[in-house]
């Protein structure tokens, strides 16, 4: 599956660019969360998420929380009906994390772990059976259109052995139709893409392209 970051979208034409992905067959998008805090830069609010589901609510909307602030920030995303929300290892302890995670469970949202590039993947096998997805990092987060991270497909094989299918594996940072192919042989079975769906000619070409990078 592919699930485009609207991150890289010219803020104004967002609603045109996303209607146009999701006429092209895309049904989840990844909204990139970012505080200026956790990463060096500044990104949407809850309210884009809100608005993003009652324009679309038959897509998915997944949200990547960047942000070491989840005790004010992952009950505002809450309450937008996000169909996911992914937590990053780093921004908190592992008690703030199973308790957050707890918490969007009973709300009724899936609920996800995202790993830096040098977080060791063996803390996956803690949380294993309570998470509904796994994000790994291919780049360090904060920018759209920076270049895949190459000793990721060794990360990726790594969470694939631990995990043997129970948990999908999504990739995001420098994806094309190199690098997804790359990541879905190590193990990869959602693909996020922002910059190369978004900010090149034609979006439907370049879904066509990364759909055929990465079909079964
Ligand atoms: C990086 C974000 C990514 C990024 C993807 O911090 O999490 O989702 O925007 O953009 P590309 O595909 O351009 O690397
Ligand atoms: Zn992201």
């Amino acid at each position: 599956m592919i699930a485009p970051s609207i991150l890289n979208i010219n803020n104004l034409n967002l609603k045109d660019d996303i209607a146009t992905a999701a006429e092209n067959g895309i049904t989840r998008f990844h909204i990139d969360i970012m505080d200026g805090h956790f990463v060096p830069n500044l990104s949407f609010g809850p309210q884009l998420v809100s608005d993003f589901k009652a324009e679309f609510p038959d897509l998915e909307a997944e949200v990547h929380l960047m942000s070491n602030n989840p005790d004010v920030l992952v009950p505002e995303f809450a309450k937008t009906k996000a169909d996911l929300i992914l937590l990053h290892y780093e921004a908190m302890t592992e008690d703030k994390l199973n308790h957050w995670i707890d918490f969007l469970h009973s709300n009724g949202i899936k609920a996800g772990i995202v790993l830096n590039p040098d977080t060791p993947v063996s803390i996956l096998e803690k949380f294993q059976a309570k998470i509904d997805q796994v994000l790994m990092m291919t780049v360090y987060p904060g920018f759209g259109g920076q270049k895949f991270i190459s000793g990721s497909c060794e990360r990726i094989k790594e969470a694939n052995e631990l995990l043997a299918g129970r948990v999908p594996i999504e990739v995001d940072g420098g994806i094309n139709d190199k690098t997804a192919q790359l990541a879905k042989e190590a193990g990869a079975n959602i693909f996020v893409a922002g910059s190369y769906l978004f900010c090149q000619k034609s979006i439907q070409v370049q879904i066509e392209k990364l759909e055929k990078a990465v079909e079964e």
